[in-house]
């Protein structure tokens, strides 16, 4: 069969990776040491990722894996949904000139949303000459070719696409853990909610065919995984503009029958077009995470429309409540904005409204941070810096005392964890999460890991919880 336009882009880049493989090879003897690389990564499951990627084709072509910035090879693949993140990678640029001075071999490259901003990429050419390759976040699979690049003409190499339909697939992956893994299902995002910047940089939805999702994650599932994270920035909406359109919940279908694969987890629904058919098929899985993140934003129903959310403060009580009902020992969580430019302080009430009305098991707060670019960014803000931090603080006080309570629910129960690793705090504790995402630290050693127990959830610390194992 003649091969398709992506897997003849993936072999050309699998023979680029052949030839820095010996190129590379040369420059590590005449060091007389490996060469290393260090991964920086910012933002969301998405960015991981690609990070886990970008990680594949270094080691691929022979670097080893370092976490001092003073490396070899640095990569920063970058975040820009908050200005906050932006601000962290200039510093962090800054500091690295140092280690380029010392190292002549050290090549430095940034990728990510913050380069598909064309004002970031000017101020980088203009200020930051140290960096060496800058791409974005539909090329990826380029790296090798950009290196080589770098290495041909030892000139500054900038490659940043618009746009792709391309899905570049089967190219090598280094994974965090080795029993759970994050799965791409879809790329991109159309809803272009008006505060958010992600439609701009990672363009336009794709979703990937189930036989590749299907196929890959059996792939996982032969190697030792567990548990897949499938992403997605609006999971419902996958496979709506395929040749042959599946549904998101008979894409759950499917890999609920892979066999080996024991748990399933997804990331993102947005609530709009979340169906009941995804309800119907999580409440008879046996195999769906009990757990479901579901973003509100904001809870008054004239705010909600001012983001082009598409849902109101009813519309999102009732599927709730849907949800909650068909699952009773589901965890829900969500994502929240306070200070939007519309938001009064009769909006933020109706934001803790709801918060007290769903009792979520867990909430991200973000104060609103304006994106050049976006339709938000022209409207004018009706609070005040000191009303919005006010705000701020009076929803997370709300959130957490309500998480506290939520996540202690369980406490006194048996339950199963999967086993991620030690306790980063202390030693003789590892880490295991449940099914609904809470976290339970209890005593047992490193063999343990990757694998599932019952614990028993002794107390009940607000957020996670500490546990025995039940032998
Ligand atoms: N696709 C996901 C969200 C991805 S971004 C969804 O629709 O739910 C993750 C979170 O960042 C969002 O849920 C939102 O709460 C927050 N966020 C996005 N843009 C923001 C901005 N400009 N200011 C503050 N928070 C923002
Ligand atoms: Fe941003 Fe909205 Fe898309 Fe989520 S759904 S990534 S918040 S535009
Ligand atoms: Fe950030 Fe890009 Fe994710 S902007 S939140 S890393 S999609």
């Amino acid at each position: 069969m003649e091969m398709s336009k992506s897997e003849l882009e993936a072999q050309k880049q699998k023979e680029i990776m052949e030839r820095l493989k010996i190129r590379l090879a040369k420059t590590s003897e005449e060091l007389g040491r490996p060469l290393t690389y260090c991964s920086l990564c910012f933002g969301c499951q998405m960015n991981a990722k690609d990070s886990e990627k970008l990680e594949g084709i270094l080691e691929t072509i022979g670097y080893v894996k370092t976490d001092s910035e003073d490396a070899d090879f640095l990569i920063m693949n970058t975040c820009t949904v908050r200005e906050n993140a932006n601000l962290r990678v200039y510093g962090r640029l800054g500091q690295l000139k140092k280690y380029k001075k010392k190292n002549p071999h050290m090549l430095i490259a940034i990728c990510g949303c913050m380069m598909q901003e064309s004002l970031v990429v000017e101020k980088i050419c203009q200020s930051y000459r140290h960096v060496d390759i800058i791409f974005g976040t539909h090329n990826v699979f380029k790296l090798a070719e950009l290196i080589e690049q770098k290495l041909n003409t030892n000139k500054m190499v900038i490659d940043i696409w618009d746009g792709t339909s391309e899905i570049v697939e089967d190219l090598p992956s280094e994974r965090k853990y080795d029993f759970k893994c994050g799965v791409n299902i879809m790329f991109g995002c159309n809803n272009f909610c008006t505060y958010c910047i992600v439609p701009y940089v990672r363009g336009r939805e794709r979703s990937r065919k189930p036989e590749d999702i299907i196929a890959e994650i059996k792939e996982l599932v032969a190697d030792g995984v567990s548990e897949v994270m499938l992403l997605g920035q609006n999971v419902n909406s996958y496979g709506k503009n395929l040749d042959e359109p599946v549904t998101f919940a008979k894409l759950l279908e499917m890999v609920e029958e892979i066999e080996g694969l024991k748990r399933i987890r997804f990331m993102t629904s947005h609530p709009k077009d979340l169906s009941d058919e995804l309800i119907e098929v999580m409440a008879k899985s046996q195999k769906i995470c009990k757990h479901l993140h579901l973003p509100m934003q904001s809870g008054s129903s004239k705010v909600l429309k001012d983001m082009n959310r598409n849902y109101t403060k009813e519309s999102y009580l009732e599927l709730a409540y849907k949800i909650k009902k068909a699952i009773p020992d589901i965890s829900l969580t969500t994502d929240i904005i306070v200070g939007f430019p519309t938001e009064t302080e009769e909006d933020f009430q109706e934001t803790l409204d709801v918060v007290r009305k769903v009792r979520f098991d867990s909430a991200f707060t973000f104060i609103y941070s304006r994106r050049t670019g976006t339709p938000a960014a022209k409207m004018e803000c009706v609070a005040t810096e000191e009303e919005i931090k006010d705000h701020f603080n009076r929803l997370l006080k709300e959130v957490q005392e309500i998480s506290k309570e939520t996540c202690s629910k369980d406490q006194g129960k048996i339950m199963e964890v999967l086993v991620e690793g030690p306790d980063e705090q202390d030693d003789r504790l590892l880490t295991g999460r449940l099914s609904n995402n809470i976290l339970v630290h209890f005593p047992g050693t490193a063999d343990l890991i990757g694998t599932y127990q019952n614990v028993k959830l002794i107390e009940s610390k607000g957020f996670y919880y500490i546990g025995e194992r039940c032998q």
